[in-house]
């Protein structure tokens, strides 16, 4: 039997170095920025993507877009049983959102529960488009059919880690994305 796997006793090996990070993340502002109302809002999801949203807002910058940036936690539950699907807000946006338009930024789309209950609340909200743009996507695991806007890498099944990404809650201050050799 082998040892129960922990942040501790994890081999982290690099998927996506910093610097293809750092460029595709580039790619998807010159992708996204012409699609961006003056008006836009920048909603991220937290903690995961709270290191994506940093970045892709600079690379916005840099191509002369500006946008109010806001942030949201939201906790899924029932993932180790039967899933139930079920996502509770834990913190809300504060920024109103009535007839704006929003970008909203996750790291990881899995089941697609987390997006689409943020999509449809940023749109019971009053948000007039709510665009979606994720670092990465795991297809395989979808339960429903939802489909991002912006994609930055379609990965396989593997449990990643860093680039604000957690396992335990450790590696989110690693500046790579690498995955736990299971
Ligand atoms: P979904 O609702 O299943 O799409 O959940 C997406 C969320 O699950 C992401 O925002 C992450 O917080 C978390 N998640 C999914 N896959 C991983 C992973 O490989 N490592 C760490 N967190 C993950
Ligand atoms: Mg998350």
């Amino acid at each position: 039997m082998s040892a129960e796997l922990t942040p501790q006793n994890a081999e982290v090996e690099v998927l996506l170095s910093e610097e293809e990070v750092k460029a595709r993340i580039k790619t998807m502002a010159a992708q996204i920025a012409p699609r961006l109302e003056k008006n836009a809002v920048v909603v991220g999801l937290l903690k995961g993507a709270y290191v994506y949203t940093a970045d892709l807002v600079r690379e916005l910058a840099r191509l002369g877009k500006v946008v109010l940036i806001d942030f949201m936690v939201l906790s899924s539950y029932g993932k180790s049983t039967v899933s139930s699907g079920k996502v509770t807000i834990k913190l809300d946006c504060s920024e109103n959102l009535q007839g704006k338009q929003v970008l909203l930024l996750d790291d990881i789309l899995d089941s697609g529960n987390t997006l689409s209950f943020a999509k449809d609340h940023l749109e019971k909200l009053g948000a007039t488009e709510v665009l979606t743009a994720v670092l990465l996507d795991k297809p395989s695991r979808r339960s429903n059919n939802f489909t991002a806007d912006y994609t930055g890498f379609t990965i396989d099944n593997l449990f990643v880690v860093g680039y604000g990404i957690d396992f335990a809650e450790h590696f989110r201050e690693q500046p790579y994305v690498g995955y736990v050799k299971q």
